[in-house]
């Protein structure tokens, strides 16, 4: 058996700055974020929000990253994806460099440039060895024969943007409230002028942030059980960020297509949500809850419709938004719910969510189907191209990725040979495990195995059946 796909498919693996850099020297240590504080912090580890595992002691990529851009060649790549550390390239506060902003009728900042003479001057406050750095592994990827995809913003903050620990017990206690506050997006704007025009040349394909409705509902809905920062639980303040969010995504779209003339989008991560019975108050629900995760944050960022009060009407249409080229899912789970008079989630929607049956380490549901449905629904409704830039599995004894891997891309060949969805690549999540957020190193998506003592790195053998898939080999 083959698998069939068009012949420009991209295929690739993902891994991010934050996830995998520092474990294996002295340079590469980075404390400087708002991930870092958060996760060992004593007192957020002491509340049970995070496993207490160091960041600090993850893959050693910064120093390795040769051996996994080479593993990843060998594996048949033609992409890579990854990301930069916005605070490693600017450790210190930019706020005080200038730059033209212009406003919406709210005061919402809709274009950030830099002139000549605020490029020169961030230019001194970035840090020059971690830029020469950057370029060195994005030229090591290119050398290989793989095309660079790079997320500008993959969850970290710097620390001076956000103090998520004060934040989390008092929210007022500080002025560094991360996407809560202006000055956040109005430094993402003039952080995504700068990088555009000192990566342009390394760059093939350009992603300004990474789900921003998991940074958003994980941190801000989600957050008492989470384990995100600032670890906060109240939904008007989720879509306050949602709306951020959008807002900087299309600042930095505007500043990387100008600076770089390449694609330029953003990813979600849509689940997959199944009616657990065919009666209608069920279908009312899941509409509602595919809504608020799914739709609400796509009308917003791709179509500048902003619906605040979640009635499912927008309120306010930004009609001075640039949109995107793409649209990347980052596809893992599907959720079975039913309509249910005594549930009251979120407060707003009597639904219940059943177990999974088939399910990752981390109780996630399996089910491939589902990346075919999110990705023709979001091209159906939006019209973008598609790229899968995230799926894999948390399976710490390799048990169940072959079958998961190689169901999904079925999958998704048949989406794209017979439904002619638009899907232009996919990447595995991950090539090699990694620091996994609020969950630290119990939950392996790798591809390739690591021993976080040595930081040796062992293929796995779900690496060789993807091998056989990315090559176009019989199965
Ligand atoms: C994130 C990754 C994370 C993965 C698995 C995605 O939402 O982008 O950083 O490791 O999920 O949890």
């Amino acid at each position: 058996m083959k698998l069939d796909f068009p012949k420009d498919f991209i295929f690739g693996c993902g891994i991010s700055a934050f996830q995998t850099e520092m474990g294996a020297s002295k340079e590469a240590f980075f404390d400087g974020t708002d991930w870092y504080k958060w996760s060992t912090n004593p007192q957020i580890i002491k509340k049970g929000l995070v496993s207490g595992d160091d960041p600090a002691e993850s893959d050693g990529f910064w120093d390795l990253y040769k051996e996994d851009v080479s593993n990843a060649k060998q594996l048949g790549q033609t992409a890579f994806r990854t990301s930069i550390e916005w605070g490693r390239i600017f450790p210190e506060d930019t706020s005080s460099i200038e730059a033209n902003i212009t406003y919406n009728k709210y005061g919402e900042p809709l274009d950030i440039r830099l002139t000549e003479d605020s490029y020169a001057q961030m230019k001194k406050k970035s840090n020059l060895k971690v830029i020469e750095h950057y370029k060195d592994i994005f030229s090591y990827i290119k050398i290989n024969g793989m095309k660079v995809f790079l997320t500008i913003y993959h969850w970290p903050l710097p620390e001076w943007l956000h103090d998520p620990v004060r934040c989390h017990f008092d929210l007022n206690s500080t002025d560094k409230k991360g996407w809560l506050s202006p000055k956040t997006i109005v430094e993402f704007g003039k952080y995504s002028d700068f990088v555009g025009r000192v990566f342009s040349d390394y760059v093939d394909s350009w992603e300004t942030i990474n789900e921003p409705d998991v940074i958003a509902t994980e941190g801000y809905l989600f957050g008492n059980e989470s384990g995100f920062p600032p670890g906060i639980s109240d939904i008007k303040t989720t879509f306050k960020v949602e709306r951020a969010l959008s807002f900087a995504h299309n600042i930095a779209y505007k500043n990387l297509k100008r600076n770089t003339g390449k694609e330029v989008g953003f990813a979600i991560a849509p689940a997959y949500y199944m009616p657990g019975d065919d009666q209608p108050m069920t279908m009312e629900v899941l509409q509602r809850v595919r809504y608020l995760h799914n739709e609400w944050i796509l009308n917003a960022a791709v179509l500048g419709q902003f619906d605040d009060d979640l009635d499912g009407t927008p309120e306010y249409i930004e009609t001075n938004f640039a949109g995107t080229d793409y649209i990347g899912v980052d596809y893992y789970q599907r959720h079975i719910l039913k309509y249910d008079e005594k549930s009251n989630y979120l407060g707003l929607i009597k639904v219940k969510f059943e177990k999974c049956t088939d399910c990752s380490d981390f109780g996630w549901d399996i089910y491939p189907e589902g990346i075919v449905e999110v990705s023709k629904w979001i091209h159906k409704k939006y019209g973008k191209p598609i790229y899968i830039f995230e799926n894999g599995i948390a399976d710490a004894g390799d048990n169940k990725r072959e079958r998961y891997t190689l169901e999904h891309l079925k999958s998704l060949s048949r989406g794209i040979i017979e439904e002619g969805i638009p899907i232009r690549g996919y990447f595995h999540w991950s090539l090699i495990d990694n620091f996994e957020w609020a969950s630290g190193y119990k939950m392996r998506f790798g591809l390739y195995e690591v021993d976080y003592n040595t930081k040796e790195r062992r293929k796995r053998k779900s690496a060789e059946l993807y091998e056989k898939i990315c090559k176009g080999l019989e199965l």
